[in-house]
């Protein structure tokens, strides 16, 4: 369900003229209308459907109005459904009061009048979309947290094995190396080739440091800027997944923006790459990057097999912690991000507006960092 979409209303009364003046009143409103003649057979409609309201009557030859909304309230699933009920008798206090202990919310007396129907209705039309909305939103921020926190072990599980595997190993060897090596005041000298093996080992150590730091933050984007490090990512991404890529930047010269829009569109264009490499197929990517009066605008175009409409309109359950996480970092810069088909392939683009942009000179954007 999204919020144009329609949601079941259950018309329960034993005269058939009287379902046939409630659909009339209810028509216009666009919803799905359901018919039941008999408690037994609202009964049956509940347990097969999702009723947003029930409509009935209060007294039916089989069941009466307030013994069906028991038998509804009982059901856990009904708990939340909301009912209106038609009376033709004046209803007492009492009578009304006993109706509401039963979770009831409204009540309507005949004649009736259509405008009040048509409102009282929608109003618990609406109530159910939202809180089904409601449901949905809190069920993808529980999937999405889930995610996260995985993904965070999955990080630091990486990082200790490389610390351990990589640069433990690398050290401990250069030490052993070391320690062979006799100590000032020996008669002996040290073996030139056990200076150059340890040499070498921490040479490798270094290079392991590098490639760690570079993987938790891309250097090159604090020091020469998106632009720069966008080139030398999507070098590294070619050599690495055979796609070709190429890169579109208006202004040629591209100005540097706050180390955040930095931050957010590289890793928004990294993440973008990384799906079109995981899920496309594509042969080809096109990057593009501009800095437009009102807003910063970036895309990753490629050629692939293209994505489906629930991935476009981010439905939860079909969007992983990628596309959740661009959302995500364009939002908290009070941008947003945009999926569709290029036909063929995916567009992913972002667009910043630019009162959270502000240009930096170069010497300024050093200094903040
Ligand atoms: N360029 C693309 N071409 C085709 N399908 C894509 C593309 N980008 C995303 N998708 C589809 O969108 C889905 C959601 O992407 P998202 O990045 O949110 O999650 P994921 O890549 O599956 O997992 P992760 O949480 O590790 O990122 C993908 O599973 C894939 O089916
Ligand atoms: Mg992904």
């Amino acid at each position: 369900m999204s919020m144009q979409e329609k949601v079941n209303i259950l018309m329960v009364d034993d005269q058939p003229a009287k379902l046939l003046s409630y659909e009339a009143i209810l028509d216009e409103l666009g919803e799905n209308l359901i018919k039941a003649n008999s408690g037994a057979e609202a009964l049956q409609f509940l347990l097969k459907t999702d009723i947003a309201v029930v409509l009935m009557d209060v007294s039916m030859p089989d069941l009466d109005g307030f013994e069906l909304a028991d038998m509804i309230r009982q059901h856990p699933r009904f708990q939340r459904t909301a009912i209106i009920f038609i009376s033709g008798v004046h209803l007492s206090d009492l009578d009304k009061l006993k109706g509401y202990q039963r979770g009831a919310v409204d009540y309507i007396s005949v004649p009736v009048v259509p405008e009040l129907l048509r409102a009282k209705v929608t109003v618990f039309a609406e109530l159910h979309r939202k809180t089904w909305q409601l449901e949905m939103l809190n069920a993808e921020l529980r999937n999405l947290s889930t995610k996260l926190i995985a993904t965070q072990d999955d990080e630091r599980r990486r990082m200790a094995r490389e610390l351990h595997d990589g640069l433990g190993q690398e050290l401990a060897a250069a030490k052993m190396v070391l320690e062979g090596i006799p100590q000032n005041g020996h008669a002996v000298p040290p073996k030139a080739e056990a200076i150059a093996e340890a040499s070498m080992l921490i040479d490798q150590a270094i290079q392991q440091v590098r490639i760690m730091s570079h993987l938790l933050h891309p250097p090159l984007l604090d020091e020469v800027g998106l632009q720069s490090a966008l080139q030398w990512y999507l070098e590294g991404f070619t050599k690495r997944s055979g796609i070709e890529t190429s890169i579109e930047v208006q202004p040629q010269e591209f100005p540097r923006l706050t180390p955040e829009l930095e931050t957010a569109i590289f890793r928004i264009v990294q993440e973008a790459l990384t799906n079109v490499f995981r899920h496309s197929g594509a042969r080809r990517a096109w990057v593009t990057l501009s800095r437009e009066e009102s807003q910063v605008v970036s895309s990753v175009r490629d050629d692939g097999k293209g994505i489906s409409g629930g991935i476009q309109e981010f439905r939860p359950g079909s969007i992983g912690v990628g596309i959740s996480g661009m959302r995500q970092r364009a939002k908290e810069l009070g941008g947003e991000v945009r999926l569709r088909n290029a036909e063929p392939g995916t567009i992913v683009e972002v667009s910043i507006p630019a009162d959270s942009v502000t240009d930096q000179p170069q010497s300024l954007q050093t200094a903040s960092r």
